[in-house]
């Protein structure tokens, strides 16, 4: 088995971009599971599909393309709204789970953020994150990041997205939004993301010395 880094928490944690950091500071491929679900919504939406037709969104996300991760449209508030909406679906998050599952399996490891990482997708995993962060926080960022690529959006809307998306997130019977009970977790609410990044780099070589030579 690679060393599989997993990190999971809600929208606008900070997790994307520590995944991406780990990733480069590794020499891992670093997959966003979340664009997966932003794919799916968008791609339905583009047919002319209904975000509630469960059939149709499982249908998408057999039929996924990875290449379509790189369309900026998976980038948007709206497929960030729908990515959420078709991610309660179970049929959809077991349509995507191998992709994800065959990531995590690349030798000599990976990195993946999203909801369920440590959980459902690679529950193995030798080194798992929970970043977190107060709503306020996550929407003042996820608003300066909407606003650079050129959304014209208000921090309160962004505020209220985000409550209604850790509402649905969490909400649910098959709820993506469980923490490992051997996650470390990572309150980044009072970091930059510097030193969220050192902070996530000294759990995860914890837990590489750990893997690297395991007691008894
Ligand atoms: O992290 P993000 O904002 O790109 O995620 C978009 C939506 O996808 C989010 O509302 C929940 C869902 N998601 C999920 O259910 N499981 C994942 N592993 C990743 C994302």
């Amino acid at each position: 088995m690679g060393f599989i880094i997993a990190v999971d928490g809600p929208a606008a944690s900070g997790k994307g971009t520590i995944a991406t950091r780990l990733g480069a500071l590794y020499g891992y491929p670093v997959l966003d599971s979340g664009l997966l679900y932003r794919a799916v919504g968008v791609r339905l939406l583009a047919e002319g599909g209904d975000l509630g037709d469960v059939e149709a969104a499982t249908r998408v996300a057999r039929s996924l393309d990875p290449a379509t991760l790189e369309n900026p449209e998976v980038r948007t508030r709206q497929a960030g709204e729908a990515a959420s909406r078709v991610a309660a679906y179970s049929p959809v998050r077991q349509a995507l789970r191998d992709f994800q599952r065959a990531f995590a399996a690349r030798e000599p490891g990976a990195v993946i953020d999203g909801r369920d990482i440590g959980t459902v997708i690679a529950p193995q995993a030798p080194a798992k994150l929970y970043v977190t962060a107060t709503p306020e926080v996550r929407a003042d960022r996820r608003w300066k990041q909407l606003t650079a690529q050129g959304e014209a959006v208000t921090y309160e809307d962004i505020l209220a997205d985000i409550r209604v998306r850790d509402e649905r997130d969490s909400g649910r019977s098959d709820s993506p939004m469980v923490i490992a009970p051997d996650a470390a977790l990572l309150d980044t609410t009072q970091m930059d993301i510097d030193r969220a990044f050192d902070a996530a780099r000294r759990i995860v070589e914890t837990a590489r010395a750990r893997w690297d030579h395991p007691e008894g």
